[in-house]
C-alpha cells in the first residue's frame, strides 16, 4: 500500500477510461452505484496542449466528484509533460495509456504500440515524476507474441516491462489481461494468471482489468489475481450499477443518466457518440427484445433519429412503454452487450443464447 492509494481511499471498484464514454455524467452515475475511482477518457496529449477547444471540452473533472485520474496518450515526453501540467490541479493522478490497440494508435505511435519501447516509456514517466506534484500511473495490456507456450505469450516481456514501470516511480498499475490482438470479435478471455504474476512481483497497487461481467466476478478476480482493485469497462457501460450488487432496471439507470447528463456542463458536446451511445448500451437487451417482438416499432431507428438529450428522453419513454408488452419469455437472460463478442468462448452459453434466440423467433445479428 502506498500513500497515493490510501489518499484516494484504497478503492476496490474502478471505472475504466473510455473514449467518449467515461465522461463526467457517466462517472457520476457509476459513483452513485459504488465506483470509487474513475478515469477520464483517453486524451491525446498533442491535441490537448495545442487546441484550447479540445482542452475545455475534454477536461471535464468537476470539484464535487471523487478521485479521477486523467489518462493521456502520446509518445513525446515533453508534450506529455506539458499536457500533464495542465491537469495537475484537478487530477488525482495522470495515467499513460499503454493499451490502446486501435489502428489510429499504431498510426499515432501510442498506446499498446509503445509497449516494447521501454526507453520511451521510461523517459515519459521519469519526466512526469521529476516535474509533477501529482502521482503517475500506467494502464498496460499483456505484450503479445514472444513466447512458445501460448499461455505465457509475451508474459516474460511484460514482467520485465512492469519492473521498469515501477522503478520509474509509478504509483499504481492497471493491467488489462489481454494482448493487443485480442480486440473486437477476437476479444476472448482475459488472462488473470498473467495479472497474478505481475501483482506478485510489484509492491505498488495493481488494478485488474478484464472478464468482469457481474458482481460475483469481482471477488473471483481479486482472489485469482491478488490485485488491489478491479476495473470494469464494457459490462459497466451496460450496467452502471455493476459495483453495487443491486439489480437495477435498465430504464431507471437510463433516466438517472439522462438527468445527470442534462445538467452536466459538458452536455451534448459530442451527443451522438456520448449520450446516445450510453443509451444504446444500457438498453442493449430491451432494444433487441422490442425489435424482435414489436413489429410496429424500430428501436434503433427511434434512437438514431434523436438530435438532443430531450429527444432521447422522449424516445426512452416510448421504448419503456413498448418493453412492458414484451412477453416475459422473450426477455433474454444472456443477451448482453458484454457477451456480444464473447459467446465464442463458451459453447454452452452460446448454445443457450441461440436456443433463446430461436425460441423468441430472433435472428442472429452479430
Ligand atoms: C467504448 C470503449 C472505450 C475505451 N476507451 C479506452 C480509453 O480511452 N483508454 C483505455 O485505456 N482503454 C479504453 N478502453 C478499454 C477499456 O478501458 C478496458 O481496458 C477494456 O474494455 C477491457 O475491460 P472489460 O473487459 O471490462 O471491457 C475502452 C473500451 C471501450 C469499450
Amino acid at each position: 500500500m502506498n500513500l497515493f492509494w490510501s489518499d484516494i481511499g484504497c478503492p476496490k471498484y474502478v471505472l475504466s477510461p473510455m473514449v467518449d464514454q467515461s465522461e463526467y455524467a457517466f462517472r457520476q452515475l457509476c459513483r452513485r452505484y459504488g465506483a470509487e475511482l474513475c478515469y477520464t477518457p483517453m486524451l491525446h496529449a498533442k491535441v490537448f496542449v495545442s487546441e484550447t477547444t479540445y482542452q475545455s471540452q475534454h477536461l471535464d473533472i468537476m470539484p464535487d466528484e471523487g478521485p479521477t485520474i486523467v489518462q493521456f496518450a502520446g509518445d513525446d515526453p515533453k508534450t506529455l509533460l506539458e499536457a500533464a501540467k495542465l491537469v495537475e490541479n484537478v487530477a488525482a493522478a495522470v495515467d499513460l495509456n499503454l493499451g490502446c490497440p486501435q489502428p489510429i494508435a499504431r498510426k499515432g505511435h501510442y498506446g499498446s504500440f509503445l509497449l516494447r519501447e521501454t526507453d520511451t516509456i521510461v523517459n515519459i514517466l521519469q519526466l512526469w515524476k521529476q516535474h509533477l506534484s501529482i502521482p503517475t500511473t500506467c494502464k498496460i495490456r499483456i505484450i503479445d507474441k514472444g513466447g512458445v507456450d501460448p499461455q505465457s505469450r509475451g508474459l516474460q516481456a511484460t514482467l520485465r516491462l512492469v519492473d521498469q514501470l515501477e522503478a520509474a516511480g509509478i504509483s499504481a498499475l492497471t493491467v488489462h489481461g489481454r494482448n493487443r490482438t485480442m480486440n473486437g470479435k477476437k476479444t476472448g478471455k482475459a488472462d488473470w494468471d498473467a495479472i497474478a504474476a505481475i501483482k506478485q512481483r510489484l509492491s505498488i497497487p495493481v488494478i485488474a482489468n478484464g472478464n468482469i461481467e457481474c458482481f460475483d466476478d469481482i471477488s473471483r478476480c481479486l482472489q485469482a489475481t491478488g490485485a488491489d482493485a478491479v476495473m470494469s469497462s464494457e459490462a459497466i457501460l451496460e450496467n452502471p450499477a455493476l459495483f453495487s450488487n443491486q439489480t437495477v432496471d435498465p430504464f431507471q439507470l437510463v433516466h438517472e443518466y439522462l438527468d445527470l447528463a442534462q445538467v452536466s456542463p459538458f452536455a451534448g458536446i459530442n451527443f451522438h457518440r456520448v449520450e446516445k451511445a450510453h443509451v444504446v448500451r444500457m438498453l442493449h437487451a430491451p432494444m433487441r427484445q422490442i425489435t424482435h417482438t414489436t413489429k410496429s416499432l424500430d428501436p434503433t431507428k427511434l434512437i438514431s433519429q434523436c438530435q438532443c438529450i430531450s429527444e432521447l428522453l422522449n424516445a426512452v419513454v416510448i421504448l419503456q412503454e413498448a418493453y412492458k408488452n414484451v412477453p416475459i419469455t422473450s426477455k433474454l437472460r444472456n443477451d448482453t452487450w458484454y457477451r456480444r463478442h464473447r459467446v465464442e468462448e463458451d459453447r454452452s452459453i452460446r448454445k443457450e443464447i441461440q436456443r433463446q434466440w430461436l425460441a423468441g423467433g430472433l435472428r442472429l445479428t452479430r
